[in-house]
């Protein structure tokens, strides 16, 4: 089975050990390998730590939780993230989460969707899309009428975006980990159109 529901404190290291498992195999060859090679599972959990607690500005953080027979061999204690998600507070083991709330920069519209990383073995299952629908439902609650995120412009990941009815709406370009890089943001406006993206296919 997998759930999504709001992170806990609890968990904040298997969060932060998806999130670096995810970025080396996202961004290798995109990012200096020095770079990724020096990302840190404990200093990701110590941010996401943080970020769970710190509810200002509508942010929010939801994890997608394997457990049972859909758990990283099937049900078996999980090893690292590498191999298949880490365990959760509470039992289960932490595959991905999205985080976001209102828009750091407000320009473009309300409410941001940051952050959207799911293990490589739990990818085309509709998890991507369950945990945008509890991100877009949680903004939509916190009063945003629109929401936006960024993606590398060359990330493929915008092709489901696009896919969940994303606009392509600005353009930039940016410095990072010492970089050039360009990146696009994709727009809801309003909000309704990516909950009705993302909403659960009616039971047959
Ligand atoms: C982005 C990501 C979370 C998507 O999650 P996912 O669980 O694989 O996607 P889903 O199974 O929910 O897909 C939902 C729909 O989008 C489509 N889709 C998924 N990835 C797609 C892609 N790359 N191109 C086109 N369509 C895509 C699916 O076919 C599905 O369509 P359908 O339900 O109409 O058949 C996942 O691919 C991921 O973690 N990628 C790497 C990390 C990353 O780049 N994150 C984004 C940083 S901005």
């Amino acid at each position: 089975m997998i759930c999504i529901r709001r992170a806990r404190p609890s968990d904040a290291a298997a969060i932060g050990a998806v999130h670096v498992a995810t970025w080396r195999t996202t961004y290798a060859g995109v990012l200096p390998d020095d770079y990724l090679a020096r990302l840190s599972p404990v200093r990701h959990a110590l941010g996401y730590e943080q970020a769970i607690a710190d509810r200002q500005n509508g942010h929010a953080i939801f994890v997608a939780v394997a457990s049972g027979p859909d758990a990283p061999g099937g049900g078996a204690q999980g090893g690292g993230a590498q191999g298949g998600g880490t365990q959760a507070g509470a039992g289960g083991t932490v595959v991905g989460f999205v985080s976001g709330g209102r828009a750091r920069r407000g320009w473009l519209a309300q409410g941001e969707v940051e952050t959207l990383y799911l293990l490589e073995d739990f990818r085309e299952r509709g998890i991507g899309r369950r945990l945008m629908r509890a991100m877009a439902a949680h903004l939509a609650a916190v009063g945003c009428r629109s929401a936006m995120l960024w993606v590398l412009s060359d990330n493929p990941t915008r092709w489901f975006y696009r896919h969940l009815g994303g606009r392509p709406a600005a353009e930039e370009r940016f410095r990072f980990a010492g970089q050039a890089m360009d990146q696009m943001a994709f727009l809801w406006d309003p909000i309704e159109t990516l909950l009705a993206a993302t909403a659960p296919a009616p039971e047959s």
